[in-house]
């Protein structure tokens, strides 16, 4: 049988354009669970439409990157520089993320945001049809539509207004609050109205799920069933669909000669020194300035670790032109230049803070010689780099201290070391158990995640998510 075709609409495109010339592009993968996640997902005829996070205001440019482009399978959705600023930098990431994440706003950014935001919110309903326009030209009957994230919020209902019987779905990779938390929102309503437009709702917590079901039924005044959310006899079927990884790519990776290289590498450079990672996009919901403040109290109340120790902190670039990630990349520096300077000697640091990404294979390596995984996400969706880890962890058994403000903590919480992220003396203290933790228990904790992780992959999630999609049409066919 032939594969079931998919479009998979996602603000970032797995691969995001970086020109070399007129008419030439080099295509870099992109970073973020989204795109790691789906782009594990293989039994599907899929093709991708998204913005490949660059402005392309010349025709030639269009041309030539749509056609680069085509060799991934991606179709690009091109936004000029004012809506990406107003659109993707404004309401999504200035608004959206922060109150899904239960950050309020910074104190200097408020009102400019309570003036803005009528602005902003118009951008992004434009943004969103300016996707959907692109939907609509490369749809074909039958295809399943799933649209993803907190950016296409208006999109299934623009997919549904111009065709009713498309398969449309919707995944947000994101927590989903409380509705005390959603109800502050200026556009609450009209933002839960075009999301339940969609046939499927999906989440990735069953928390999250019951949370817009609330949002739903309160502010709404919809009646929520277990099956979803019911508008005069319509039903979005509402569920959590748990996201994973694909588990074979990091394990067959560890098998390569450049990886074990690198990972011996590693070794030598960090010999008499166990290693402790932390790997985040540099976002103010992974919680770094907590996390190296916890790693400072340890090493404050641990003399005898200070040399005998090591934090390796990947931190991504990300969302540069937004004002609050600007301040936190210096507030994280300013942090790990004070503890380097008040806890290095001439030839070591305790911390070694790399402000790029890492491509995949030296990503594994990494994985695969710590100690000691570090994620201390104040909220976080799911939060995959704490899946990966594990997955890179069969020979060494390492321990992973987490969040329990991530998603991941209702899947992993019985291997790994849980911890409230804001209180610094208990995450140093959880540093000081997993560095001690006796081979028998470490054992004991790897194994049941690595049972998860390779169980709960991210092929295995989107296939439950499509065959949920196709389930619930054919059930909408029979009740009329
Ligand atoms: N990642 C990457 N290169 C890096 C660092 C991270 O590709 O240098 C990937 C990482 O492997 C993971 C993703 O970025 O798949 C981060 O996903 P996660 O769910 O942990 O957090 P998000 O960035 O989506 O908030
Ligand atoms: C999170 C979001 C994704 C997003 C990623 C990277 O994982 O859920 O939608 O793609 O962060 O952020 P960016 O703004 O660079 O796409």
């Amino acid at each position: 049988a032939s594969k079931q075709r998919l479009l998979v609409v996602a603000n970032r495109l797995p691969v995001s354009a970086v020109r070399r010339g007129d008419d030439s592009w080099h295509l870099e993968i992109s970073v973020g669970g989204l795109v790691s996640a789906l782009l594990g997902v293989k039994e599907f005829e899929t093709r991708w439409i998204g913005w490949a996070g660059v402005n392309v205001p010349d025709e030639t440019g269009q041309k030539t990157l749509i056609k680069a482009l085509a060799e991934k399978r991606c179709i690009p959705v091109f936004l000029d520089e004012e809506t990406v600023h107003q659109y993707y930098n404004g309401y999504c990431n200035n608004i959206l993320w922060p109150l899904f994440h239960y950050l309020g706003l910074p104190q200097e950014d408020r009102l400019a945001t309570t003036r803005s935001f009528q602005s902003q919110f118009d951008a992004y309903k434009k943004a969103n049809q300016l996707f959907a326009d692109v939907v609509n030209e490369h749809y074909v009957e039958g295809d399943v539509v799933w649209c993803h994230d907190y950016h296409l919020m208006f999109l299934p209902k623009c997919l549904k207004d111009s065709n009713p019987n498309m398969k449309v779905g919707w995944f947000l990779h994101t927590p989903f609050p409380s509705s005390e938390i959603h109800r502050t929102l200026p556009s609450r309503t009209v933002l839960l109205r075009t999301v339940l437009a969609a046939d499927l709702v999906g989440f990735h917590t069953y928390d999250y799920a019951r949370h817009f079901v609330s949002a739903c039924t309160r502010i709404l005044g919809l009646e929520g069933t277990p099956e979803g959310v019911e508008d005069q006899g319509k039903l979005t079927r509402v569920a959590a669909f748990p996201i994973g990884i694909d588990s074979d790519r990091f394990i067959r990776a560890l098998e390569l000669p450049q990886v074990q290289d690198h990972m011996k590498e590693l070794k030598e450079r960090f010999a008499g020194r166990k290693v402790m990672l932390g790997v985040d996009r540099l976002d103010m919901i992974k919680g770094l300035p907590q996390k190296i403040l916890a790693f400072e109290k340890f090493l404050e109340e641990n003399p005898q670790w200070r040399d005998k120790v090591v934090l390796l902190q990947i931190a991504v670039p990300t969302r540069t032109d937004v004002a609050e990630y600007q301040r936190l990349t210096s507030q994280v520096h300013e942090i790990v230049g004070r503890i380097n300077g008040r806890f290095g000697t001439l030839t070591a640091v305790p911390i070694h803070h790399l402000d790029r990404s890492l491509d995949f294979h030296s990503l594994c390596a990494l994985y695969a010689v710590t100690d000691v995984a570090l994620v201390t996400s104040l909220r976080d969706g799911m939060n995959l780099v704490s899946y990966e880890f594990v997955a890179c962890q069969a020979s060494k058994k390492g321990v992973l201290i987490l969040s329990e403000f991530a998603g991941a903590a209702q899947s992993l919480g019985a291997g790994a070391i849980l911890v409230n992220p804001w209180n610094v003396t208990e995450v140093a203290s959880a540093i000081g158990y997993a560095l001690n933790m006796p081979a028998d228990e470490r054992e004991k904790r790897h194994h049941h995640n690595f049972l998860h992780v390779t169980t709960h992959t991210s092929q295995e999630w989107a296939a439950t998510f499509v065959s949920e999609l196709n389930d619930t049409i054919v059930e909408a066919q029979l009740r009329t």
